[in-house]
């Protein structure tokens, strides 16, 4: 099937023309909803069963359907793009998370902003300090996960390696725990798990999209990973530095 080109005659305002690699997903389509927002021209990619959940944005962005790691669906759809927001999920034990990474760092034209993302438990350099915890459920879910073929963490782990070791202008968002809820504003960063303005651990989804569509536009996040929590949290009420 082909794409599906919006109608409505608004793209590109905004001056960026973005893709969205997942933009089904939860995470996607507060992604499509925040780059409308700001009058970006969208294209979204996501599974041909998946194109329904898209519905809302039928006539303002352009649906290119296919899985994330076909690079000739990935090829197409990055096309002319500014940026690329890209859904990093370990979905299954065939390398779909690496195949995904690796299809957006070949295809996206040279110098788009690449931004990827992931959990807290991808760490770039070593240096993040992981709760007991978080490392216990990190291994019993990879485990399980794999045993039963359903994900591959280890495969989110290598294709963060292949971003963090890309020529690539790329930010690797690494998201906190997850809830539905209205926006609190921008989540807060730190480089590194451990830092005490990470430890509420809790995100809203919304705004874990609103730090990936800002991400775009800030010069400052280019070749960082930050790891990110709401700023309504308790500890980056307490921690964070005034803006
Ligand atoms: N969930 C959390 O608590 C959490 C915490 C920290 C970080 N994160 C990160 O946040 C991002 C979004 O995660 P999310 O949990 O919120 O999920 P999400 O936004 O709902 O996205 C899930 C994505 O996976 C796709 N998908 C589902 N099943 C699939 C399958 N069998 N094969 C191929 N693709 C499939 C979905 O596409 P369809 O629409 O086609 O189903 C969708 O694009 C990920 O990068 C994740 O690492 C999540």
């Amino acid at each position: 099937m082909g794409a599906r080109e919006g109608t409505d005659g608004t793209a590109g305002r905004g001056g960026l023309r973005i893709c969205v690699v997942g933009a089904s997903g939860k995470l996607g389509r507060y992604m499509v909803r925040h780059a409308l927002e700001r009058g970006y021209e969208v294209v979204g990619v996501c599974r041909e069963r998946s194109v329904g959940k898209l519905e809302e944005f039928a006539g303002r962005i352009t649906v290119v359907p296919g899985a994330t790691d076909d690079r000739e669906v990935i090829a197409r759809a990055v096309a002319g793009c500014d940026g690329v927001l890209t859904v990093l999920v370990p979905w299954g034990v065939r390398g779909y998370s690496s195949g995904t990474a690796q299809a957006v760092l070949d295809h996206a034209p040279a110098g788009a902003r690449l931004v990827f993302s992931c959990g807290w438990h991808i760490t770039r350099d070593g240096e993040d300090r992981y709760t007991l915890r978080l490392r216990a459920f990190v291994r019993a879910f990879g485990l399980l996960a794999r045993l039963a073929r359903i994900a591959d963490v280890d495969d989110q782990v290598e294709a963060c390696r292949r971003i963090f070791a890309s020529g690539t202008r790329w930010t690797v968002v690494r998201g906190s725990d997850l809830e539905e809820g209205e926006s609190q504003g921008l989540p807060v960063w730190s480089r590194h798990v451990g830092d005490p303005v990470l430890a509420s651990n809790l995100t809203r989804r919304v705004d874990f999209a609103l730090f990936m569509v800002e991400a775009l536009t800030d010069d400052a996040l280019v070749h960082e990973a930050p790891a990110i929590v709401g700023r309504g949290t308790a500890s980056a009420r307490a921690h964070a530095r005034p803006a």
